[in-house]
């Protein structure tokens, strides 16, 4: 029988492939249409210049790249992420900007490669979801924050108040069943069970609701935005039920624009004192 760390580390390796694959596309056009959510996690976190701030899950950079100029020369900002193919990207866009003060390295949510209590902020955006062992990542995200210090992540609400979700579980019915349950875009759409192991770890949080969202000029630029990669293995078949699928479910009149109204939950927090 496998242990729990062997499917672990399965389903990291599974996840790890899918955020590799889709990188381009992510920083080509989702990355903008991302862009208020992460702008949200910024405000939120209420910056300062010296502030040390992790960005885990930072993707491309883009909460790490905003939080670099607030936090100036003093601080210091740190992208971690699974993906060496996102992480690649986000060294790529620094490379033009001079942040001297910020970096990016390999590591997840479940094992944090920083020191206890290193940063005055911990930021999240829209990668939680996707953590396997989420109590493990509440007890890091606790670990390397400092006493006082700030905690936001960005998360997507239910499918039926977040159009992303639906088009992604609507798409992903017709994939294979991923190597472990519970993780996905909506897996943290109740915030509760995830607060409480946040509060066990020395977190206290609430969430907050935003109204926000992004567009689409037609069903087509959709699917090959949000599926085109994430469907390229499955067969013909599946491949154009899960179109039909999505279409039926988002697009009743056929073509045409589409506004994306995603209802984003903002867990905000401190470590206790
Ligand atoms: C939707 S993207 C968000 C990227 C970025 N934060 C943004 O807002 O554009 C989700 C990110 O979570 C990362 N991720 C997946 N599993 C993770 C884990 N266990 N720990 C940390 N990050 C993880 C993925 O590699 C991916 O870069």
């Amino acid at each position: 029988m496998k242990t729990e760390e062997e499917r672990d580390e399965k389903a990291l390796a599974w996840q790890v492939g899918v955020w590799d694959r889709i990188s381009e596309v992510y920083l080509r056009e989702i990355d903008k249409r991302f862009a208020p959510v992460v702008d949200q996690v910024i405000r939120r976190a209420a910056l300062e210049p010296g502030h040390n701030v992790l960005d885990l899950g930072t993707g491309t950079g883009a909460a790490a790249l905003l939080a670099a100029p607030i936090v100036g020369s003093a601080g210091q900002v740190v992208g971690a992420d699974p993906s060496p193919d996102m992480l690649d990207l986000a060294r790529q866009r620094a490379a033009g900007l001079d942040h001297p003060n910020l970096k990016f390295q390999l590591g997840s949510a479940e094992a944090i490669p920083a020191e206890d209590a290193s940063f005055d902020a911990v930021l999240a955006c829209l990668s939680l979801m996707y953590v396997i062992d989420r109590a493990a990542a509440a007890r890091e995200c606790a670990r390397v924050l400092r006493p006082g210090g700030r905690f936001v992540a960005a998360v997507w609400a239910r499918a039926e108040e977040c159009d992303i979700v639906l088009f992604q579980q609507t798409a992903g019915r017709f994939a294979p069943p991923p190597p472990v349950s519970g993780v996905g875009p909506g897996a943290l759409a109740d915030a509760a069970p995830f607060i409480s192991q946040l509060a066990e770890a020395g977190i206290e949080a609430h969430v907050e609701t935003e109204s926000l969202g992004f567009d689409f000029d037609d069903f087509s630029s959709a699917w090959e935005v949000l599926a085109g990669v994430t469907t390229a293995a499955l067969d013909t078949e599946k491949r154009t039920e899960a179109k039909a699928a999505v279409q039926a479910a988002m697009w009743p009149d056929g073509k045409g624009p589409r506004h994306f109204l995603n209802t984003t939950q903002f867990i905000v927090g401190r470590k206790t004192p």
